[in-house]
């Protein structure tokens, strides 16, 4: 299939279409490089030992959309520009419902002009609503939603809009993906997580200090109902969670209609054992402190993966060992990312 990846030069994305390329399908980037580097397209080249063709471009400008689109054979759409920060969101919500919701509905306006009904869209375990009893089952996708920052509303509200073009247009094939806490590398080391500006996440927080651009890791909290007092997360290998996408679209193409399917190993691991983890990975030791708790964190987030394994015939297969050596290696030869 000829797949057009929006965001595609981005940490998922990126790693998205390498793994499009490796299943035989062809893939075209559009990205606007706000929170990605030109410099990840010529990686991408290198690693798939091909061009790959791009466009720079926002999903918002409906003119941009139609040259592209217009450029003709695209059978699906993987969707994954958007704003993702979810501190950010609080502060600036007009720029996330903006890009994330009206710049979606922009791209599914065009897609259907060009006759591209086949979508998989990047959405996230925060449209589930925060368990704070101290330990939750882990969440299948009838979990109840209901997302505690403008970020994962505006995920919650695309879902919806998909779901409801899906029930208007039969024609239209839409994969709901929902992802735990991706993390990692690609195991060459020359592709990676680049976050523009301070990263928020835990993991390229700790690859940060580990690499001396941090001097030390701050914990939130350690005073959390969990076996030592840090929060659990289901964290995925990046690589993995790229490989389901590829299962998603393949999918959609014997199965019209809407879906939903979580993202994640359906094990978690605490704060703690993240920085034991990537000590060993790395050999160094990572220096924090513990400071007071980061509002809206939940003490445990995990995926129950049943039904992608069931539907899609995935399963995550590395584990955090796996994660961290990957990032580690990306991290110590790119310490200040694709610069
Ligand atoms: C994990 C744990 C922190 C940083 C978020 C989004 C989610 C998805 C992934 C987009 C928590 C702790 C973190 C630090 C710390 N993104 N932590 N010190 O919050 O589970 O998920 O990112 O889709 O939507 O909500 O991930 O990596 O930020 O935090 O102690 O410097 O690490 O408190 O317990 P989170 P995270």
């Amino acid at each position: 299939m000829k797949v057009l990846v929006t965001g595609g030069a981005g940490y998922l994305g990126s790693h998205t279409v390498l793994e499009l390329l490796a299943a035989g399908h062809e893939a075209v980037v559009l990205d606007d490089f706000s929170n990605a580097s030109p410099r990840a397209m010529s990686a991408l080249g290198m690693l798939a030992n091909r061009e790959i063709a791009w466009t720079e471009g926002d999903i918002r400008d409906a003119g941009c959309l139609d040259d592209v689109l217009g450029g003709g054979g695209f059978d699906a759409v993987m969707h994954f520009a958007g704003l993702k920060a979810v501190g950010e969101s609080v502060e600036e919500p007009l720029r996330y419902y903006g890009t994330n919701v009206a710049g979606t509905a922009c791209l599914l306006e065009r897609m259907e002009a060009h006759g591209v009904r086949t979508l998989v869209f990047s959405s996230s375990a925060t449209v589930y609503r925060v368990a704070d009893t101290e330990d939750p089952a882990p969440l299948g996708e009838n979990a109840p939603t209901g997302a505690e920052s403008p970020y994962g509303r505006t995920k919650l509200i695309v879902e919806e809009l998909l779901r409801d073009l899906c029930a208007a247009k039969p024609d239209w094939r839409v994969s709901v993906l929902r992802y735990f806490n991706a993390v990692g590398a690609h195991p060459s080391g020359v592709i990676g997580e680049d976050p523009t500006g301070v990263p928020r996440n835990l993991l390229p927080c700790i690859a940060q200090v580990a690499v001396g651009r941090r001097e030390l890791l701050e914990v939130f909290g350690n005073d959390y109902p969990t076996r030592d007092g840090t929060c659990v997360r289901d964290y995925l290998h990046v690589v993995d969670l790229a490989r389901a996408h590829i299962r998603a679209v393949e999918y959609l193409e014997r199965r019209p209609g809407f879906a939903v399917h979580n993202l994640g190993t359906g094990r978690g691991h605490t704060v703690f054992e993240a920085i034991r983890a990537f000590e060993r990975a790395s050999g160094k030791t990572i220096p924090y402190r513990i400071v007071g708790r980061r509002p809206g964190d939940a003490p445990v987030t995990l995926a129950d993966p049943e039904r992608a394994r069931e539907e899609l015939g995935w399963t995550a297969e590395w584990d955090l060992d796996r994660m961290c050596a990957d990032l580690w290696r990306w991290q110590s030869t790119h310490p200040e990312g694709f610069e």
